[in-house]
């Protein structure tokens, strides 16, 4: 079964084809970045304006990177949320459209779910249940994955999302957008142990696994006057050391859910799953397994999209073309709340 997935949730404008929630037979990622850097963040109406003018032309590329014809499609997919309302709208509608012409099945699925599912494109070894760790510009989730659409929240952000604090420090230090990328590659000339920032003091009831980047945000925007001041430092080791501590953040409340659950297995997902220190950081838990997407699938991509509709299909669901998009996580529940 051939499904076309479409994915416009910020942005990425991307289309994939996926046979069997499996073998990835094209995968189309264009990205807007050039055109929201100016502003060091991405503008939501310039996305859905960029999402309108170019999906036809990917979808289109999709398609002949996979030789195929529409009629090769089986069925077709798209993210319906969480993500920006305008341009999920865009990819939401002509997936709606695509199905309608070609009266074959249509499915809005939730775009978290997706990036949980993106490894699956590339093991087939990942047994349920695993922990989750989400991470992206717009969410920080930890998660107890039971199936594919059974993913109960254990942990998340109080305030910003992973990468949103990569991006905001970025901003701030002049660095430029987007900021995860670019403070990972500084920080391979950087010593992460150059500058102390802190971590935040969450560890105990509700807030056991949750993270809070406000306070490592603040102290390292403060930070920056301070060594302007001393005109010694060097920008790779403020990068640096800002990315150990981002990541710290992260691991102890992932690791502390590691051991409250006994899950040995550990699936990475979103944007920030690229960071090189996190990657290193987890893999060095030698009695975990962890397991990355590789970079191509950890950011906003529709192969993963296609991929999680399959699961779907195979259990005999779609959706109706009434089905809307939302700007909310929808599609996962919060562990004793
Ligand atoms: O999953 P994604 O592509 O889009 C969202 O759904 O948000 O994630 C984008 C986020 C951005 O905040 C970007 O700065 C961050 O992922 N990111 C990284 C790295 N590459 C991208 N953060 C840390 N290290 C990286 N290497
Ligand atoms: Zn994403």
């Amino acid at each position: 079964m051939n499904i076309l997935g479409i994915e416009t949730s910020c942005d990425e404008c991307a289309a994939s084809i996926v046979e069997d929630g499996k073998k990835i037979l094209s995968n189309i990622v264009t990205t807007q970045i050039p055109f929201h850097a100016e502003y060091n963040g991405v503008v939501p109406e310039i996305a859905s304006r960029m999402h309108t003018q170019w999906i036809s032309l990917v979808v289109k590329e999709a398609l002949d990177k996979a030789s195929m014809h529409p009629s090769d499609i089986d069925a077709v997919a798209a993210s319906a949320h969480p993500g920006l309302l305008g341009s999920l709208l865009v990819g939401l509608n002509f997936a709606k459209a695509f199905a309608w012409a070609r009266d074959i099945p249509f499915l809005a699925v939730d775009h978290m779910l997706a990036h949980l599912y993106a490894p699956m494109l590339e093991f087939d070894d990942i047994d349920y249940p695993f922990l989750g760790l989400l991470v992206s510009g717009g969410h920080t989730i930890i998660c107890r994955a039971d199936n594919f659409d059974d993913i109960r929240v254990l942990g998340t952000t109080m305030d910003d999302a992973a990468g949103e604090a990569f991006d905001k420090v970025s901003k701030h230090y002049g660095f430029g957008y987007p900021g995860g990328y670019i403070i990972d590659e500084l920080s391979q000339k950087g010593n992460p142990n150059a500058f102390n920032f802190p971590l935040p003091s969450l560890h105990k009831g509700n807030h056991k696994y949750d993270v809070s980047y406000s306070g490592l945000k603040t102290a390292a925007i403060n930070q920056l006057e301070k060594f302007r001041v001393a005109e010694t430092y060097d920008m790779h080791d403020i990068a640096a050391s800002f990315q150990k501590t981002a990541v710290e953040i992260l691991l102890r409340s992932l690791f502390r859910a590691v051991e409250d659950t006994g899950l040995k297995t550990i699936v990475a997902g979103g944007g920030v799953a690229a960071n090189s220190y996190l990657r290193a950081a987890m893999s060095e838990r030698k009695d975990l397994r962890v397991i990355f997407p590789s970079l191509s699938l950890c950011g906003d991509n529709a192969a993963m999209i296609a991929g999680l509709a399959y699961c779907y299909l195979a259990r005999g669901e779609s959706s109706s073309l009434r089905a809307t998009a939302s700007a909310r996580v929808k599609s996962f529940k919060r562990q004793g709340r």
